[in-house]
């Protein structure tokens, strides 16, 4: 579903993601682990437009897509959560998500509807500001959102990050059941555990680096290869 080939990007002259490349089918859920600042967020980025490698090539179901514009992107079926979650801090959880439906995508399975049966803590938030929303609160808000676009393959960075354990474990089961309607899923992740317990098949980055890629169960066993890789 998504082939990332060998990639360079850059933040404005620093080289930061060298030879990155990764590859997801269709239904997996694929992790990109990796200890601050090794360069989770920068390879997201590159697929999504944002940061739009130098050199190396993007494909989405076969299409190069290496640059494009992240409105493109959603609108060929490519969701994405930042980890910063860029929630409208005034509007309304429901207004939130309301502006986030993708005309383009309309018949997909994902409605506000649908969402609060899914998420039902945010239909008892409908009406409150997104900016009074906790940190772990607006992580579910952020995913609902990229939803509501009807993906079929999600970028999520880092779900968990800040959250209390008892959330992680909310996430975990809601990644789990998206994977179940088939959504496919690259997640960029510090929490080893978490990451593993959902994941496919697994890639660790490092210093801007593809470090080691592996087997949930080789990455969960080897903890001299984590090691090496700094997470
Ligand atoms: N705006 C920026 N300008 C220059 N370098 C940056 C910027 N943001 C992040 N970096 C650097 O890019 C590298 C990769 O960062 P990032 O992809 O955010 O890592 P991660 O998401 O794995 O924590 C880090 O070395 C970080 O210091
Ligand atoms: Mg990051």
């Amino acid at each position: 579903m998504l082939e990332i080939n060998e990639i360079h990007t850059y933040y404005g002259q620093s080289h930061i993601l060298f030879d990155v490349s990764l590859k997801i089918k269709k239904g997996q859920v694929v992790c990109l682990l990796g200890r601050n600042g090794a360069g989770k967020t920068a390879t997201l980025k590159s697929v999504m437009g944002l940061a739009p490698p130098k050199r190396g090539t993007i494909r989405f179901k076969g299409e190069d897509i290496t640059g494009r514009q992240a409105y493109q992107l959603a609108r060929k079926g490519i969701g994405y959560v930042p980890d910063d979650r860029r929630i409208f801090a005034d509007l309304t959880v429901g207004e939130n998500l309301e502006i986030a439906a993708n005309k383009k995508r309309a018949d997909g399975e994902w409605n506000k509807a649908r969402l609060y049966d899914f998420f039902p803590a945010l239909e008892k938030m409908d009406t409150r500001k997104g900016g009074l929303l906790s940190g772990g609160e607006q992580k579910i808000l952020a995913i609902a959102r990229a939803l509501m676009g009807n993906p079929e393959f999600i970028l999520l960075d880092e779900p968990t990050e800040g959250i209390a354990p008892l959330l992680v474990d909310h996430i975990a089961e809601k990644i789990l059941k998206l994977k179940q309607t088939g959504l496919t899923v690259l997640l960029a992740e510090q929490n080893v555990k978490f990451t593993l317990s959902l994941s496919d098949y697994g890639y660790i980055i490092d210093n801007g680096r593809i470090c080691h890629q592996g087997s949930v169960q080789e990455l969960t066993e080897d903890e001299e290869i984590r090691k090496t890789c700094g997470i």
